[in-house]
């Protein structure tokens, strides 16, 4: 029987007969002295064999192998004053093995050392086909129980200090209008017709709030085949909430006690509420971005209107067509930032044209005082308006100033890249830093280029800004994000329950009724039959744990997650099927492998 757990032995066992079962981390012959680091998913505790003090394990211990299973009894000591080992959590301890009995050996020559010290360097492709092992070691072990702990103080939060109900909501079902293609299946019962697997629970929550559930919460499964990221998985998990009757700002302060209950319960830190909030309007001339890392400043500076009246063509001209100049200051950016990195081929100017940009102009303030421009600027902007704009970005001897011109897009999207890397360059973020903004009063409707449309920038149920009614195409939502460290982890937002704005913002997307009705047409009927005021909120769990343990991608926080190619290495899926199954679901494929 077990008695503890490896990770869980300190000095107050000392004098302690203990029984735990574990897998050989490590070990060690010392001149007949066998040492093992024996592992669980506590951690790593330290045992000793040897042929005097313990001469019934002894045999076993040394034949041991990494990665062998075993059930081991002994007597908890104080290490010895030279092999204390702080790094460790059972550090001041180790077992006098009493007993060791093999469970079971490694039959197969091991694809990587699972043993913490060597894994850093695994492939991630072998880590994933291996993922049962990858998953051993001490950190992935710990991202998987932070996960847990995470949930469970959501849980906890939810259900007994704010009243919220648990419903499970269907994976076979409808597209869902969250903008992201879906993965749809085959009905074999009804021939041609397919299911669409859930981009997130959206229809169905709203749906229980007409049913009077109040305050719904669910972690849910979500479905979006769409480019894969660091931070975005083709299946990944949301906490799924909707609420009735609370406005706005009733929401956001729920939401704000949620997040701090997580911060708190798992990681013992204390964060201030209210969270600052950003428009989405602010966010984007500030920052360049609807989701800014606020841990560091080099904020934009707008020059439009000095610029607009200069003798520089592409930036007046850029102006008096609806663009936009603007500036990344760059504090001592001179010594670090040579111009081969901003001009062509180099790889500032990379990052800009993969944004978009054209080219990267910019001003010099040498030590002197005097300032280096490219060409173009030297001679186009009048003294004033060199002073200005040295005023305004508030330069001083070292600043490099870089523009950006063009339509807001494409500048906003150059300069808030090029605030990232010249962030991460300089060592400006703390990575101690928390820092939670609410992005709101995001646009109701986004123009795609593609289909000449207004398009809506959350979904079609979301419901405009009271204020904004009288014209809807240029109107604010009543939308909220919350953006963790420059990472978006959640967002939501007050929905439409008013047929007639329904139809409103069906029109300005170009979705005639016919449309709206074969699309979401049980939605709007359900709508008829008495709908109360609601809205809700879905957080991204696994960035959310991501940034809490400190991880860079979400795959090192789900147990088995997909490649950046959307493949499971482990399973190997997705893969072929046999013709007979195809046949079935009444479906053949039109792919012809390339010979
Ligand atoms: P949204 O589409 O903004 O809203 O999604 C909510 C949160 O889910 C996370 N997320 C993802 N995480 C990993 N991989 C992905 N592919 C991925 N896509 C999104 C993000 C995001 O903030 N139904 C609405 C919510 C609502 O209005 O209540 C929705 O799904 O952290």
């Amino acid at each position: 029987m077990r008695t503890h757990y490896c990770g869980e032995l300190r000095k107050e066992h000392i004098g302690e007969t203990v029984t735990f079962y574990g897998w050989v981390d490590r070990r060690r012959d010392h001149g007949g002295v066998i040492f093992l680091d024996l592992r669980d998913r506590s951690g790593i505790v330290q045992i000793v064999s040897d042929p005097q003090r313990t001469p019934d394990s002894y045999e076993q211990a040394n034949a041991l192998r990494n990665e062998y299973v075993v059930e081991i009894t002994g007597r908890v000591t104080q290490r010895p004053e030279e092999s204390l080992n702080p790094r460790l959590p059972t550090g001041e301890i180790e077992v006098y093995a009493d007993r060791i009995q093999l469970l079971n050996a490694v039959r197969k020559q091991l694809p990587f050392q699972v043993s913490i010290t060597d894994s850093e360097t695994v492939r991630e492709d072998l880590r994933l086909k291996y993922r049962y092992l990858d998953l051993r070691r001490e950190r992935m072990a710990q991202n998987l129980q932070l996960r847990h702990q995470i949930v469970k103080a959501m849980r906890r939060y939810l259900e007994d200090l704010e009243g919220f109900i648990e419903v499970e909501t269907p994976i076979l079902t409808r597209s869902t209008p969250e903008g992201a293609r879906d993965y749809i299946l085959p009905s074999r019962v009804n021939p041609g017709e397919w299911f669409a697997l859930p981009q997130s629970p959206q229809l169905f929550k709203q749906l229980l709030m007409v049913s009077g559930l109040d305050r719904y919460y669910q972690i849910a499964r979500c479905f979006r085949d769409e480019d894969l990221r660091a931070d975005r998985q083709p299946e990944f998990t949301q906490l799924d909430m909707e609420m009735s009757f609370m406005s706005q700002e009733e929401i956001i302060e729920l939401n704000e006690k949620l997040v701090c209950h997580i911060f708190k319960t798992v990681k013992g830190i204390e964060l201030q509420r209210p969270f600052p909030r950003l428009t989405y309007a602010e966010g984007m001339e500030r920052y360049g971005s609807d989701k800014p890392d606020t841990r560091y400043g080099l904020e934009l500076v707008n020059v439009s209107d000095i610029v607009k009246d200069s003798n520089f063509k592409v930036f007046r001209d850029t102006v008096i067509n609806g663009g936009v100049v603007k500036i990344l200051p760059i504090p001592n950016g001179n010594d670090v930032i040579s111009n081969v990195r901003i001009k062509p081929g180099g790889d500032l100017f990379k990052e800009a044209s993969e944004a978009g940009a054209k080219g990267l102009a910019y001003i010099r303030v040498r030590d002197d005082g005097e300032i280096d421009t490219i060409g173009a600027i030297k001679d186009n902007l009048s003294a004033e308006q060199k002073q200005e704009i040295l005023r305004r970005t508030d330069a001083k001897a070292g600043h490099l100033l870089l523009f950006g011109a063009g339509d807001a897009a494409t500048v906003n999207k150059t300069l808030d890249r090029l605030r990232q890397v010249i962030a991460k360059e300089f060592s400006l973020i703390d990575p101690e830093k928390i820092n939670l903004l609410w992005i709101t009063d995001f646009p109701m409707f986004e123009w795609n280029a593609g289909e000449k449309r207004l398009e809506a920038l959350h979904h079609p149920f979301t419901a405009p800004h009271p204020e904004d009614l009288s014209d809807l195409k240029t109107a604010r939502a009543q939308a909220y994000d919350l953006v963790l460290n420059g990472v978006e982890v959640g967002g939501g937002s007050l929905r439409i329950y008013q047929r007639e704005i329904q139809q409103q913002v069906f029109d300005a997307i170009g979705l005639s009724p016919e449309e709206a009705q074969n699309k979401f047409g049980f939605l709007l009927e359900a709508f008829e039959y008495g709908t109360p005021p609601h809205g809700g909120i879905a957080y991204g769990l696994d960035r959310l744990v991501m940034l809490l343990a400190g991880e860079e991608s979400i795959r090192d926080v789900i147990a088995f997650p997909k490649t950046q190619q959307a493949r499971c290495l482990l399973t190997d899926a997705p893969s072929g099927v046999d013709v007979k199954q195809l046949k079935e679901l009444h479906v053949a494929s039109t792919y012809k492998p390339k010979s």
